[in-house]
């Protein structure tokens, strides 16, 4: 019950052990097929190029950063938390320049604070964190997208926790680039990073004067491996992870999205309402709250770490420590995929009141 990797559903477990076959043999390409089209669906999108990155989340955000900025560029990143800072590491690196949003660490961004910056310069992509896994904030992410829009410039979005737990719409949000985590509402193992690149973005890539820095991470050579009647080597699939992935969205589709978003509100409730007769509060106000990290205040007089390990060896739970600001004082309870059932709420409400008091 930390911020990812979630449980995986024995499913997943079973079509791991399925037997290998080639990377380029026709029946994993049918099964690479089968991916892109059920990634597509999780992600609400009939983007050209929607694909998987054979790594984690990480990956993702890289692939999106270095496929689309050129060094000279202007990137602005939207940060309030460890995910936007990684961002903005990311942007430097590219050799493009950095204009930052920043809002307090446990606040969501204003959409103002975008306008206003907007006003000020044009940047070529303005990139935010849908849900910041380090404080549990959820970010208006439609009304940031309109601005951003009505600017005229491209929008790129991580959505590592969000996916498959809360509402991800990327057309009708219109996102031109979106990276996810296979470990988090999806429910695999990590070790896969889900993108999807909207027409705009595909021009923008098709365009671009200099080489991607990454060789491993240049979309046009892994769209060659992912897409198209003749499939080009690029690096060797992981076929196991791919296995585990199909079936881990076969069971997101098969419960429904809106189903799956309205169980991970629903057991937030639960917990939250657990939570708060035990005298916890949480660090987020609740129209910002992400229901799938439930981050909240350690009470004062108790220890953040012997918790934790009492938690992990006498129950068998493990819930989230704080990142960066928020090291010692705010734990992250993650309610993701597998993990959000009733019966994980009632281990850790009661594992909690035997430790605790
Ligand atoms: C919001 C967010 N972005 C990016 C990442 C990086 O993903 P990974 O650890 O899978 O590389 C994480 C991981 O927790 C995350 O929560």
């Amino acid at each position: 019950m930390g911020p990812g990797p979630s449980d995986v559903n024995p499913r997943v477990l079973k079509a791991m052990s399925t037997p290998l076959i080639g990377h380029l043999d026709p029946q994993f390409i049918q099964i690479m097929d089968e991916v892109k089209e059920m990634t597509r669906q999780v992600f609400q999108t009939d983007s050209q190029f929607t694909s998987v990155i054979s790594a984690t989340g990480s990956a993702g955000m890289e692939t999106c950063f270095v496929n689309l900025l050129e060094p000279g560029d202007t990137a602005m990143v939207c940060v309030s938390g460890v995910f936007g800072n990684r961002m903005c590491d990311i942007v430097e690196r590219c050799g493009a320049k950095l204009i930052r949003v920043d809002a307090p660490w446990g606040r969501h961004i204003d959409p103002l604070q975008v306008k206003d910056a907007l006003a000020k310069s044009k940047p070529k992509l303005v990139a935010i964190v849908h849900a910041e896994t380090s404080t549990g904030v959820l970010q208006p992410l439609e009304e940031i997208s309109s601005l951003v829009h009505e600017a005229g410039v491209l929008f790129l979005v991580d959505a590592v926790t969000s996916l498959a737990g809360v509402e991800v719409k990327v057309d009708d949000w219109k996102i031109d680039a979106i990276y996810s985590g296979s470990q988090k509402c999806i429910s695999a193992p990590p070790g896969l990073s889900p993108v999807s690149f909207s027409q705009n973005a595909i021009d923008v890539m098709d365009r671009r004067k200099s080489k991607v820095q990454s060789w491993y991470f240049d979309i046009s050579m892994i769209r060659n491996y992912w897409t198209g009647a003749k499939r080009a080597y690029h690096h060797t699939g992981p076929i196991s992870m791919i296995y585990a992935f199909h079936e881990a969205l076969r069971i997101v589709l098969e419960e429904g999205l809106e189903k799956r978003f309205e169980r991970h509100k629903r057991y937030h409730k639960i917990l939250k309402e657990g939570l708060e007769k035990m005298g916890f509060e949480f660090v987020v106000a609740p129209d910002y709250r992400l229901p799938n990290l439930n981050a909240i205040k350690i009470p004062p007089g108790y220890d953040d770490l012997l918790v934790r390990t009492r938690l992990l060896n006498e129950y068998n739970i493990e819930i989230g420590a704080g990142l960066g600001d928020f090291a010692g004082k705010v734990w992250r309870i993650g309610l993701m995929g597998e993990s959000c059932s009733y019966n994980h709420i009632n281990m850790l409400l009661s594992a909690l009141k035997q430790i605790m008091g």
